[in-house]
């Protein structure tokens, strides 16, 4: 289906430049003169439909249900009620989402419903679609979506329909990705490209990295991509220690194009390469980028003929789809990459239309909501028994953490609830054997979401050993099982447990998890199950009111760094103007290193 026709946001009042959008809210230590200018822009007027939560009818009800969910046995509810499992779960495009052991009952949801429609969030969805400046702090529209919109879509922002800009784009990106896979690009030397060296750090790597990881068995196995993100040398030094510069192609992805661990790998990857390529010549052929600052991409010297673009309207962590996803591009090829957008487009679609009630990042983003708010869970636990996605639980940390690890609402008071959990995870098996014993036993209740696909890409196994992906569902399944249903005490005695022995190996249940059974593996879905995720935390940001599109919290650490780097090479004497921990600890460093 089409994307919408949206209209634009004619009510906008004038974009300011980001620079003075930062500062105009920069916190008070790394204020700059330009922060207290008088060009800082008037405060934004929340829409009078994003009614705090705890203003809701919803939500009094959902305190009063708290109690019940507390105390909740999921033994007895399932006994109880034999249609639950099915009661409470639901299917789309492929996903199977069972959210049964949960501590919920029909109430709890039907407020938890309620909630959504007292919160405006429907209204709230409707104008991200539209292209309504939603990022009240940075008065930007929201547009991930445009990102994988068909061709004929009409999205508009300052009341011109951006996606033939998407298109544009997406066309060189593939002319580029098919020159580079079929040899058609060559390196300064002549020689073939066997390497793409991705290097950006948050949105600008943990997306590329994670869908490279995802769609291995999708990828040109003759090109390798590598990622290297971290300041830390050491990340530069090992991702390119065993590469020959002639076969190396650099990506230099950076929405802003001044981050300084992204600035200071380019330049360092640059030295590489003309230390043994000899002319600068070669860097048109060995580097390329992804940004939205054409001016700061020519300054670095890389051609902008040679550079993808994106915009303004595309969120770091909301960038895997653009441009961003050009390392992606190369490795599965063109007709992947538009498999991925089609499955991001197809859970757009979803989350437009499907009712509350079978929509699957409405379910995810309230049973979490639930669990944080009203049940006190400050984990969640993101567990794919799928050894490719191994790098999703640190891709989704940025996702969600970066977009609601907020304390203030839209209109800057604080927030009188909890907002984003803590979010980590291992694939499964692997955490079973690592850190499960907590979540079974410990004393904090961490939810997990549990997710699994029906089909292996790769049918392994012996007759000896069995099938492995068998005795990978089995398991999924069975920490599902145990986890809501443990073990009581009169079980474990019945086993001839020694009454010393019963407590420690009792299992107290009612620990609450999501089971997503997928279909299949693919690019498509792929992108499905990330739009899925996008959207969850869209409808949380919304729920708690607060803004999931800045992240002004990451500002304050870089501006510090930035003060004490010449106190630590040695370059300004250090000024002790630090704390006492701070100054001692800058003495010690300069001590070890002999400055
Ligand atoms: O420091 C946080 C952040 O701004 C993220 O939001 C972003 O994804 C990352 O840095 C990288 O930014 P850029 O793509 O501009 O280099």
């Amino acid at each position: 289906m089409a994307a919408p026709k949206t209209r634009s946001a004619a009510k906008r009042p004038t974009r300011t430049s980001t620079a003075s959008a930062r500062a105009s809210t920069a916190p008070a230590r790394a204020s700059t003169a330009s922060a207290r200018a008088s060009t800082a822009p008037a405060a934004p007027t929340v829409p009078a439909w994003h009614v705090a939560p705890d203003r809701t009818k919803a939500w009094k009800r959902l305190t009063a249900l708290a109690r019940k969910g507390r105390s909740m046995d999921l033994r007895k509810a399932f006994a109880k009620d034999r249609t639950r499992g099915t009661a409470f779960s639901t299917e789309a495009l492929g996903i199977h989402l069972d959210y049964s052991k949960n501590l919920i009952d029909r109430a709890t949801m039907d407020a938890l419903f309620a909630l959504v429609a007292e919160c405006g969030v429907e209204k709230h969805r409707k104008a991200m679609f539209a292209g309504e400046a939603i990022n009240l702090t940075e008065n930007r529209a929201v547009l991930h979506v445009a990102l994988r919109a068909p061709k004929g879509a009409v999205i508009k922002v300052d009341g011109r329909n951006i996606v033939p800009d998407v298109h544009e784009v997406l066309g060189r990106m593939e002319r580029f990705a098919d020159a580079v896979r079929s040899g058609r690009w060559r390196g300064h030397t002549g020689k073939r490209i066997r390497t793409v060296v991705n290097i950006g750090i948050g949105g600008s790597d943990l997306g590329p990295v994670m869908a490279y990881e995802a769609l291995k068995d999708f990828s040109e196995r003759a090109i390798e991509c590598r990622y290297v993100s971290n300041i830390d040398g050491e990340d530069f030094y090992e991702k390119t220690r065993d590469l020959d510069p002639a076969e190396t192609l650099f990506v230099v992805s950076s929405k802003t194009f001044t981050t300084i661990e992204t600035m200071t790998n380019a330049q360092t990857a640059r030295a590489w390469a003309l230390k043994r390529l000899k002319s600068p010549a070669a860097v048109a052929k060995h580097f390329v980028a992804v940004s939205t600052n054409a001016a700061e991409v020519a300054k670095f010297g890389i051609d902008t003929a040679n550079m993808f673009g994106f915009w303004d309207w595309v969120g770091g962590r909301y960038s895997m789809d653009s441009a961003i996803g050009l390392s992606t591009m190369v490795a599965i090829g063109p007709a992947n990459f538009r498999e991925l957008l089609a499955g991001f487009h197809d859970m757009d679609e979803h989350f437009r239309t499907a009712p509350a009630r079978r929509n699957l990042p409405f379910l995810l983003a309230l049973i979490g909501l639930w669990n944080r708010d009203f049940l006190g869970c400050e984990t969640v636990a993101v567990l794919p028994y799928c050894q490719y996605l191994h790098r999703l639980s640190a891709y989704l940390q940025q996702l969600e953490m970066e977009s609601n690890g907020k304390r203030v609402q839209l209109d800057g008071t604080p927030c009188r609830w909890q907002t984003s959990p803590v979010i980590w995870g291992e694939p499964g098996t692997n955490g079973q054997h690592a850190f499960y014993q907590m979540i079974h036993q410990g004393t904090s209740p961490v939810p997990c979401d549990l997710i699994a696909f029906a089909h292996p890409l790769h049918a392994v196994g012996s007759k000896e050993g069995g099938e492995h992906h068998d005795i990978l569902l089995a398991n999924i399944l069975a920490q599902g099982e145990a986890l809501a249903f443990g073990k009581t005490p009169a079980e474990v005695r019945a086993e001839g447990t020694p009454a010393w022995l019963v407590p420690h190996r009792t299992f107290p249940g009612n620990r609450p998890t999501n089971t997503m059974l997928i279909e299949r593996l693919s690019p498509r879905m792929l992108g499905r199950i990330i739009a899925l995720y996008e959207h969850k935390v869209f409808v949380q940001g919304s729920i708690w009111r607060v803004n999931s599109f800045d992240q002004w919290g990451v500002e304050l650490g870089k501006v510090l760094a930035k003060r004490i780097i010449p106190e630590l090479s040695g370059t300004a004497p250090s000024k002790a103007a630090h704390d006492s921990s701070t100054n001692a600890l800058i003495a010690r460093y300069r001590a070890w290193r002999g400055r």
